[in-house]
């Protein structure tokens, strides 16, 4: 039986990972700092699970990351933790490299040292910059970040690419296109248009509305992540991606038709300084090597969110009437 740690386990992905994970022969150690975006509330349903531990705590830490592999004896890591949110990293990017970068060096070094089987860096098909209208990123797409956020998950790549060449680091990365699902905090553009259609405020539309993100159930992402861990060749990058390409615009007015709201509450605000026009990830490399690919089409994983948030806005609503009312004000008052 493996165990294995996940880092940034309470924030969104981390812990629909630990939820998908958490039924199968594993024991799983949660190590995460609790940062605005990090809630324990996420893992309610399974924290009392014999397999399964939290531990509060910043993967900068060598004391404690090699605490906690020599302790409980941790065979691989998936790394999750991270600032992950493109507006905050142009707002003030120094806890983006303290934590993308520096975290995930640390993070390997202790792994060196405790000699663990796998290292799972989780990253983004933002690393790959910006697409035009046509052609997708491959593995072999030539990494050309474009926002703070984006540049220091690129660096944390390179640098895991470099661990892997240089001292047998036995690593894997993936790299994913835009996720949406149940426990996303409401900065990200999908439950923000959810949260603010709900209470009938103006939803913000960055410029036009024409940028395209490939959109992905968060379940299909944990599946790649876990298929790639238990499966993947190491030293090897894999891009794992939804095949459903919305542009904003059409994906917010979506929203609104599903939820019965009008189209009035759409606002056009100034936009996103550098904002990428178009990300979509070639899958052939996963579904030829991992016999992965998404089962998600993106209008159920639409729907099915949207019912998670409505069914769960006790949650929305104690993230929305905490400090997230200050980010929101700075971010998006004077736009
Ligand atoms: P998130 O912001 O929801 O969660 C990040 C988690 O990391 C939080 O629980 C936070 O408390 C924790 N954390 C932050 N700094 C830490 C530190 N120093 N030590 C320990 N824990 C720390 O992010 P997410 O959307 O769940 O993304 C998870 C990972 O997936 C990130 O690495 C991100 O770059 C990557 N990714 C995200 C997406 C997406 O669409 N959300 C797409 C592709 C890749
Ligand atoms: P986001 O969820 O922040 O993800 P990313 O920037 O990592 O792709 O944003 C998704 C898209 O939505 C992106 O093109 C920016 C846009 N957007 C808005 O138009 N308005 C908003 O209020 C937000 C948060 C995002």
């Amino acid at each position: 039986m493996k165990t294995i740690l996940v880092t940034g386990g309470a924030g969104f992905i981390g812990s629909n990972f630990i939820k998908y994970i958490i039924d199968k022969d594993v024991n799983i150690i949660n190590l995460d700092k609790l940062t605005y975006a990090g809630n324990l509330s996420n893992l309610k349903d399974i924290e009392e699970s014999t397999n399964y531990k939290f531990i509060q705590g910043d993967i900068c830490s060598k004391d404690l990351v090699s605490f906690i592999l020599q302790e409980y004896n941790i065979d691989y890591i998936v790394n999750f933790a991270a600032e992950s949110h493109v507006d905050r990293s142009i707002l003030d990017s120094t806890p983006f490299y303290q934590t993308n970068v520096i975290g995930t060096l640390n993070l390997m070094d202790c792994a060196r040292n405790a000699g663990i089987e796998r290292f799972l860096q989780v990253s983004t098909d933002e690393v790959y910059g910006s697409l035009g209208t046509e052609g997708k990123f491959n593995e072999e797409t030539p990494l050309a970040p474009n926002s703070p956020y984006s540049a220091s998950k690129a660096a944390a790549d390179q640098a895991v690419i470099a661990y892997n060449h240089t001292f047998g680091l036995p690593a894997i990365i993936t790299r994913c296109s835009n996720n949406y699902g149940p426990y996303q905090f409401p900065e990200k553009l999908i439950p923000l248009v959810i949260s603010n259609a709900l209470a009938d405020k103006s939803i913000p539309v960055y410029g036009t509305g024409e940028n395209v993100r490939d959109w992905i159930y968060v379940e299909d992402h944990c599946i790649g992540i876990y298929s790639a861990l238990m499966n993947g060749s190491l030293g090897e990058v894999y891009n794992i991606g939804g095949e459903s390409e919305v542009s904003n615009i059409d994906l917010v007015k979506n929203i609104l038709q599903l939820l019965e709201k009008s189209d009035s509450l759409i606002s056009f605000v100034k936009d996103r300084p550098g904002h990428d026009l178009r990300y979509a990830i070639d899958i052939s490399k996963v579904n030829n090597e991992l016999n992965w690919s998404p089962n998600h089409q993106f209008k159920d994983g639409l729907e099915k969110t949207i019912n998670w948030y409505l069914t769960n806005s006790d949650w929305l609503l104690s993230i929305i009437n905490g400090d997230y009312k200050d980010y929101y004000k700075q971010q998006y008052s004077n736009r």
